[in-house]
């Protein structure tokens, strides 16, 4: 009986948290490098399914930057990042579809599926409601930088009760063009705040940001960020995530988060309880 009361008082605790989200986008995004071993998985599918049922519209958009090296170095073909963006030649461009929209986009719908969700997975060259240009051809190739989101698409899918779950691919706007290859952080966080979204949550393989000690920074501020990336304490793959989380607070997402994707249920901690976990991202 004790332990009934005590589950119950856990459901309670989640309620105003519950009330606050009801209705409300949240974007969630799904690193490559927090979708390791299957159980993670299968608690990921969980934690968005929860979300879903008490009323929350979740959006995923994933990542795939590991299975991508894998699968480049199995074709013998070089990994190269400038700044924490993959450097994406034509060749790289047919392997980064093939993984993210084909591979990953694919597994983790039919996962949210089999958990009984209406997942839809689609990429940014659906309805072309991403759309993007270059980067810097000459430094990055296909590597592109978004220029508009049609976010009639995403919220349509919303409204009719649809979790979508997007590869962070845009399409070019010249005829027969490969498309572009979109850092996901920097996809989700564009996504984001084109659809209005209450909060963002990056979900990674770290506790969030870490100083050089691998101490967690709960929060930071964009001149802290400033800081931080200019004597290289953020680097690599943090760089993207920083600044996406900084462009979705600036474009009107009332809270951005970096989570822990490697740690149990961390999605659902940072939602219903008071304490939060990683790193929260504000102005
Ligand atoms: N200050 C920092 N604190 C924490 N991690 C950092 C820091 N600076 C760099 N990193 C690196 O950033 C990595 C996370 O970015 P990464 O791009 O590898 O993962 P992801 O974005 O979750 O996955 P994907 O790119 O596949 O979507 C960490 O694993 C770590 O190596
Ligand atoms: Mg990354």
């Amino acid at each position: 009986m004790q332990k009934k009361i005590e589950t119950v008082k856990t459901l309670l605790e989640a309620l105003p948290f519950i009330k606050q989200f009801a209705n409300q986008k949240i974007v969630i995004k799904y690193g490559g490098s927090a979708q390791t071993s299957p159980q993670l998985k299968e608690q990921f599918a969980e934690d968005i399914l929860l979300m879903y049922l008490v009323g929350i519209r979740p959006i995923v958009v994933h990542g795939g930057g590991k299975s991508i090296t894998d699968m480049l170095d199995a074709l013998n073909i070089e990994s190269k990042f400038i700044e924490g963006q993959r450097v994406t030649t034509k060749e790289v461009m047919r392997i980064v579809e093939m993984i993210l929209s084909g591979e990953i986009n694919k597994e983790i719908v039919s996962l949210l599926n089999s958990h009984g969700a209406k997942a839809i997975g689609i990429s940014g060259k659906d309805a072309h409601f991403v759309t993007a240009e270059s980067l810097d051809f000459a430094k990055w190739g296909l590597t592109g930088k978004i220029k508009h989101v049609d976010a009639s698409v995403i919220n349509n899918l919303v409204h009719e009760k649809f979790i979508p779950v997007i590869a962070p691919i845009a399409a070019g706007e010249e005829m027969g063009h490969p498309g572009f290859n979109i850092n996901a952080d920097l996809a989700a966080s564009f996504i984001a705040k084109s659809i209005g979204a209450k909060k963002i949550i990056f979900l990674t393989d770290t506790a969030g940001v870490l100083d050089n000690d691998k101490q967690l920074f709960t929060s930071l501020t964009k001149s802290e960020i400033d800081a931080l990336k200019a004597d290289g304490t953020i680097h690599g793959g943090m760089v993207p995530k920083v600044d996406a989380c900084l462009e979705a607070v600036e474009g009107g997402v009332e809270k951005a988060h970096i989570i822990d994707g490697r740690v149990e249920h961390s999605l659902l901690l940072e939602l219903f309880t008071s304490e939060g976990v990683g790193t929260q991202i504000t102005l």
